[in-house]
């Protein structure tokens, strides 16, 4: 038998898993770390977090498994997009990663879109300019720390800087750099009309695969320090996105994919290239060679319930420690005694800002309609409401693009919640359905970690064999229009407040 390695830096924490070669999930282990928040809208992490917490739960899999190192053949890794990372003469980190739900760069991104031109920006990166993504980042170091700047050898993503430590090899694969905003997304090369004209020297960029494709091996220090064969190649992998796609066997026309991480993701596969015009989705190349996806992004997802966790659910957190159980399956029974709309309590999900539809990084989340008579599950169902009628306003922006799946896959932490799921089905009114395996992203790199190393002739047969579906969770006939009230309303508070959030970032 052999076996597959994929690796999942989130933001949260990293978690790897081994597979064998039908995708059959052998042992797993997770290792988390901080994400700093310096300013109001800032987001930063350590580089070193991610490579410890990768050799580590290597390690821990390895070990665990009593698998030879011999029979992993192959490995992949998927990461949380975006985030810029630079490296001096030595390879060594210049300053912390500044991560994808960052918000400081919206002077960056005025800039940009001034000097490479609204149309010619969307025409070759598929996007407007935007906070989230590396390119603004890298222009704001450059702005405000000339001395980093001047320092830099090498930008990498998050998940290409541990490709790099345990390869050696400076690398990257399409559907990553695409959320870079320096790849021609339609040619899936680095653009030089874009470098040109906002005078990036290419050489600081990695080389772009596809993403089952091979980029190298574990280097000798590497295997020394993960147990890992220097023989194990190590594929292109993909951003987490595209990744729990392939983990869900999302690389077909027609289907679609639900995500509920820290972030939470709306996204459809397409053969064919499709864009926004008004930019509120974001269109990538896909992990499938030759093909794009479209994919709307809720800032805070998963994020809202954990900030709601660690300020509010103290007594959760110790009983949940003693009983040795998940701490959100006692948030998920407290919110299931609140009626649906939380007894009018509506929460807009804008910690850090948003994306689609609104692509604002002033906005900021809140509470709608507290009352005297409301409690603490109250408070918990309105923010899993608000951020599922989040993710029902991005489907809203891939239907106006001709995008209806069938039937949505759910995935992510979030999607582990049956009470979570009946939301989607019900909001959506789409029947919401999960995958046997829900490994989601660490999945899909190992299938294309498979198809690199040759066990498999494409991605889409690798998913045939390797992904099954569980039956859906229908929307429930009673419940449909009683959330759809609710999101009415949801739907207008932004554009109501929209102007106060403006005022409120400008106060000292
Ligand atoms: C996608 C995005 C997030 C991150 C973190 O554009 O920013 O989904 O990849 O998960």
């Amino acid at each position: 038998m052999k076996y597959l390695l994929g690796i999942d830096l989130g933001t949260s924490g990293t978690k790897t898993v081994l597979f064998d070669q039908e995708g059959k999930g052998i042992c797993s282990a997770t290792v988390e770390y901080p994400m700093y928040q310096p300013q109001n809208g800032w987001a930063e992490q350590d580089p070193k977090d991610w490579y410890n917490a990768a050799v580590s739960t290597i390690k821990t899999v390895l070990g665990k498994s009593g698998v030879d190192k011999k029979d992993v053949v192959s490995m992949g890794i998927s990461g949380q997009m975006h985030g810029l990372v630079m490296l001096d003469k030595d390879n060594e980190v210049i300053r912390p990663s500044i991560i994808w739900c960052d918000q400081r760069t919206a002077k960056e991104c005025e800039e940009i879109t001034e000097k490479v031109g609204y149309e010619n920006m969307i025409r070759i990166t598929a996007n407007p300019a935007l906070t989230g993504f590396t390119l603004s980042k890298l222009m704001w170091v450059r702005k405000h720390e000339p001395e980093n700047y001047a320092k830099c050898c090498h930008i990498l993503l998050p998940k290409d800087y541990v490709r790099f430590m345990l390869t050696g090899d400076f690398a990257t694969e399409v559907s990553d750099a695409s959320g870079m905003q320096m790849l021609d997304v339609p040619n899936r090369c680095w653009s030089d009309e874009l470098l040109g004209i906002l005078d990036i020297d290419k050489k600081l960029l990695p080389k772009v695969y596809e993403s089952c494709e091979v980029t190298g091996h574990i280097s000798a220090e590497a295997a020394a320090v993960t147990g890992l064969s220097e023989e194990t190649l190590v594929v292109g992998g993909a951003g987490d996105n595209a990744a729990a796609a392939v983990g869900t066997g999302v690389v077909v026309d027609g289907k679609a994919f639900t995500t509920i991480g820290t972030s939470g993701v709306v996204f459809a596969h397409t053969d064919k290239l499709a864009i926004d015009p008004k930019g509120r989705v974001h269109t990538f190349c896909c992990a499938v060679p030759g093909a794009w996806h479209v994919m709307g992004v809720t800032q805070a997802a998963g994020l809202s319930l954990k900030w709601f966790r660690d300020n509010f659910c103290g007594a959760e957190m110790v009983t949940a420690k003693a009983m040795d159980v998940d701490v959100y399956e006692l948030t998920n029974q407290e919110a299931a005694k609140s009626p649906i709309g939380a007894n009018k309590l509506i929460y807009a999900p804008y910690l850090m800002g948003e994306r689609t539809p609104h692509l604002d990084s002033d906005c900021r989340g809140m509470f709608f309609g507290l009352s005297g008579m409301h409690t603490r599950r109250d408070l918990l169902r309105a923010v899993m409401e608000g951020v599922t009628y989040s993710l029902n306003d991005c489907l809203g922006v891939l239907g106006e693009m001709g995008v209806a799946p069938e039937t949505m896959l759910a995935c992510g932490g979030g999607g582990k919640s049956k009470l979570w799921r009946q939301m989607l089905a019900d909001v959506m009114n789409c029947p919401v359905a999960t995958t046997v395996n829900t490994e989601g992203p660490a999945l899909g790199v190992a299938i294309l970690a498979g198809v690199g190393a040759g066990l498999y002739k494409s991605v889409q047969e690798a998913c045939k064999v390797m992904i099954h579906e569980n039956p859906p969770q229908d929307p429930i006939p009673e419940n449909v229009p009683k959330y759809a009230a609710v999101y009415k309303v949801f739907h207008q508070l932004y554009a109501a407040n929209k102007d106060l959030f403006k005022e409120l970032g400008q106060l000292d």
